[in-house]
Order: structure tokens, then sequence, then C-alpha cells
């Protein structure tokens, strides 16, 4: 029988020799661990086929060429860390592995899902590799804490959720580390048009308070990274994260990471604690990944009160319930204030929403950008400056379509003016 179908039948059958398994434990007995740390990714794979190359030549099967090529890959990725998985982290076009179970993987390229053929052995070889994981955040699984948020070594956040919450197995779902594209970048891949980003370049230098909005996945952190890289680079930023994603060019940045509680339930550090302490270390900006709880309401205190030019991103499905979302999040502060009082706070604090979505052809841009003109306890006044006007989409599903302008309202014009800043934004359907 052709190593493969072996293989492929030790996933179905653990009384098969586990094979792989075998020559991990040899190969690990034979390299230095010490020297294999120092190596770079690429060449500490090298370095492990050399050696399992030589063992497989002692005393291993006769094999077919390809055989054993396929030998050498899964032993070498068992190895290296994340198992089956290895390959897949190893492809730049996958920016999402989701996996459900032992045997149902996906992953999103191009923006796009599709299931992949790889499984795991079994679901023990599934959890030996979440135990990998979140081993190196010293966490642990298991039925007292069945949820676990993680970060692979080359940044890469993971999420595990595991029996009894997750019913058919356990589910471990890995972000790829956004890439850092800069604005202009974004522009040339169609996420927004030049005027609208000429136009963001003006608010951010004129130290306007932006909030990003859109849902799970549309490129709010992306964005948000593109963004931060307009503020000028003699201005001190600190930014706050769950999980340390942006990663900003200037030189003069402050990076702070939220902490979840310990195994023994203690040392949480939260976002809030984060928020609060910027504003004791002289920010001339601050950076927020994501609000998602009562730190919005000292967020908004901050942008009212001398830390303008703020920057943060929040869950919504438009640029107008990002604002009713902004409110319901200040709430949750232990500050009961009324609502009259948050909303006064929003419509103070808050300059441009920004709103991303994600098409159905995987491409994510900016669906609008709008400036908030209410002011006080008024109902909130979102005037459109740039929105992108989809087409019908065709039997391809494609997104096609046209930015749209309407002229800057005077008070941002002269706003912008008095920070030394002119821009204009054309009016009508130009591209
Ligand atoms: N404009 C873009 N063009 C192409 N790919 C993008 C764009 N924006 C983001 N992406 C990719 O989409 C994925 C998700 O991006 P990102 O993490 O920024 O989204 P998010 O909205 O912050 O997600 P979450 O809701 O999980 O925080 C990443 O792989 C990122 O590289
Ligand atoms: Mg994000």
């Amino acid at each position: 029988m052709a190593l493969r179908d072996r293989l492929q039948q030790s996933e179905s059958s653990s009384d098969e020799p586990d094979l792989i398994s075998h020559y991990r434990d040899r190969l690990l007995e034979e390299v230095d661990l010490d020297e294999l740390a120092r190596l770079k990714p690429a060449q500490r794979r090298a370095r492990l086929e050399r050696i399992l190359s030589s063992l497989l030549s002692a005393d291993g099967p006769v094999l077919a060429s390809r055989d054993r090529s396929v030998l050498i890959q899964r032993v070498v990725d068992d190895a290296l860390g994340l198992g089956v998985l290895e390959p897949l982290l190893a492809d730049q076009s996958i920016t999402e592995i989701m996996v459900n179970g032992p045997r149902d993987i996906f992953v999103e390229r191009l923006g796009r899902v599709q299931r992949v053929a790889t499984t795991f052995a079994s679901e023990e070889q599934l959890y030996q590799t979440i135990d990998r994981i979140v081993s190196t955040v010293n966490r642990r699984v298991d039925e007292s804490s069945p949820m676990v948020d993680a970060r692979l070594p080359t940044g890469e956040r993971v999420n595990v959720i595991i029996p009894p919450l997750a019913l058919d197995g356990p589910s471990l779902t890995i972000r790829r580390f956004p890439q850092p594209y800069r604005l202009a970048e974004l522009v040339d891949k169609g996420s927004l048009d030049v005027h609208a980003a000429t136009l963001l370049g003006a608010c951010v230098r004129a130290r306007f308070n932006i909030m990003i909005s859109g849902g799970t996945g549309t490129g709010k952190t992306t964005f948000l990274n593109a963004l931060s890289g307009l503020i000028p680079a003699h201005e001190r930023i600190v930014t706050i994260e769950d999980a340390a994603e942006l990663s900003l060019q200037q030189e003069h940045v402050v990076r702070l990471e939220s902490r979840p509680a310990n195994v023994e339930g203690t040392g949480q550090v939260t976002i809030r604690d984060l928020v609060r302490n910027s504003l004791r270390m002289r920010p001339d900006r601050i950076v927020v990944g994501e609000v998602r709880g009562g730190e919005t309401l000292d967020m908004l205190q901050a942008m009212n009160t001398g830390h303008e030019g703020s920057l943060a991103t929040v869950h919504a499905n438009s640029a107008f319930d990002a604002l009713g979302r902004l409110e319901t999040l200040a709430s949750m502060s232990e500050l009961e204030l009324p609502v009259a009082t948050i909303r006064d706070q929003v419509n103070s604090a808050i300059d441009l929403v920004i709103h991303l979505e994600r098409g159905a052809d995987g491409t994510r841009r900016v669906s609008e950008v709008a400036a908030l003109m209410s002011s006080r306890r008024a109902d909130y006044d979102l005037v459109p400056l740039r929105t992108f006007r989809q087409d019908p989409i065709g039997p391809d599903r494609h997104v096609t379509g046209t930015w749209v302008g309407s002229s800057l309202p005077q008070v941002l014009r002269d706003r912008l003016l008095r920070a030394g800043e002119t821009v204009v934004v054309p009016e009508g359907g130009a591209a």
C-alpha cells in the first residue's frame, strides 16, 4: 500500500502504526533544540528536513520519492508545532484558518471561505495542537476554562473553544496578523478612492476624532493602522489593544496590550484600565484597537478633554449604527449616566465615522465617510461626505460601483483651514 494511502488510512484508524509520530519523536531526539531555536523559521524547516531525510535513508521504509516527500513534510510539520496546520499557515494567501473539530477545516483565501482537504488524524491530535498554542501564553484549556484567546509566536490571533461549549468538538480559529497596508495602498486596491483618502489625511492631521466602524473581519484594524500612519511623526502615540495587531511606523509610539485573568482568576488588566492609564502618559494621540465596553465612556471623555485626534474602531452595521453602539457601550460603565448625557458626549467627541463593508466577492472597502454635525443633546445628524454606491451585483458576483461625494460642510472646511488643510471633495459620481 502506498504511504499516502497508509497515511490517509492512519487518519481514520488509530490501529495503524503512527509513522508520523514515530519519526517525529526520532527526529526530536536527533536535533539540537537549542541550536534549532536560534534558526529562522525557513532554516529550521530545512534543517529538520535534512536530518529526517538521513534518518529515513538509514533505517526508514523503502518509499517512492513522492511518498517520501509526503512523509518528510508531515513529520516536519508535526515537529515544528502546529502539525497539519503548518502548510496552511505558510500559505500567505490564507487570511484565516477555521477548524471545526478534527475533520472540518476551512480557510479564507482572497476574501472567500473554502473547505480544505486537510484534517487532523484524531481529536486527540487536535487537542495536542491546541495545548501547544495555549501553553505558549501560559493558559490552559479544559472543562473549567473552555474558551481561550492566545497568539502564535508569529503574531496570529487564536481563539479556542472546546466542549461542552462547542458541541461538535474543539474549535480553533486563527486570524492571520493583518498586513500593514498604507492608506495609498488601500487606494490602489480600490478599498477607498483617492478623494476620500485625501480628505481623511487632512482630517487626521487636523486632529479630528475618528471612529472606524464595520462588522467582523471587514478590515477595521487594517484601516485603523493605515489611518494612524498619517499621524505626524513628531506626535506621541499610545496604542491600546486586546491583542497587539497595529504596527505603526512612527518613532514615538507606546504600545499597550490588555491582559486576561490568569489561571487563578487574577491579574486582569482591561482596555478600560489602559485607556485610563494612557491619560497619564502625556499622549498626543490615543489609538484604541476596538471599543467593546465601559472603556467607551473613558475614550469619549478623553476625546472631549484635550485628546483630540484620537482614533478607534467599533463593531457596527452602519455609520449611524456605530453612534448607537457607542451610546450602548458607554452606558456599560459603572457610572449610571442618563442617555441624554451620553449622547452629549458622543456628539461632542466624534467628528467622523468611517464605515467599512465586505462585499459579496470578499473585497473590503470604505462604504461611507460621514461627519457628525449635531451638537449637545440633539439627535444625531450624520452627513455623508463620501459614499460607495454599489452597482447591482452581476452573475460573476464581482462588486463594482461609483464613489460619490457631497461638498464639505462649511464648519468642517473652516476647521480644516484653521489647521492649514485645504481639501476639495468632488461632488456627484466623480471617481
Ligand atoms: N482593504 C483590504 N483589502 C484586502 N484585504 C484586507 C483589507 N482590509 C483588511 N484585509 C484583510 O482582511 C482580514 C481582516 O482584517 P482586519 O483584521 O483588519 O479586520 P477587522 O474588522 O479588524 O476584524 P475583527 O472584527 O476580527 O477585529 C485580514 O486578513 C486583512 O489583511
Ligand atoms: Mg480588528
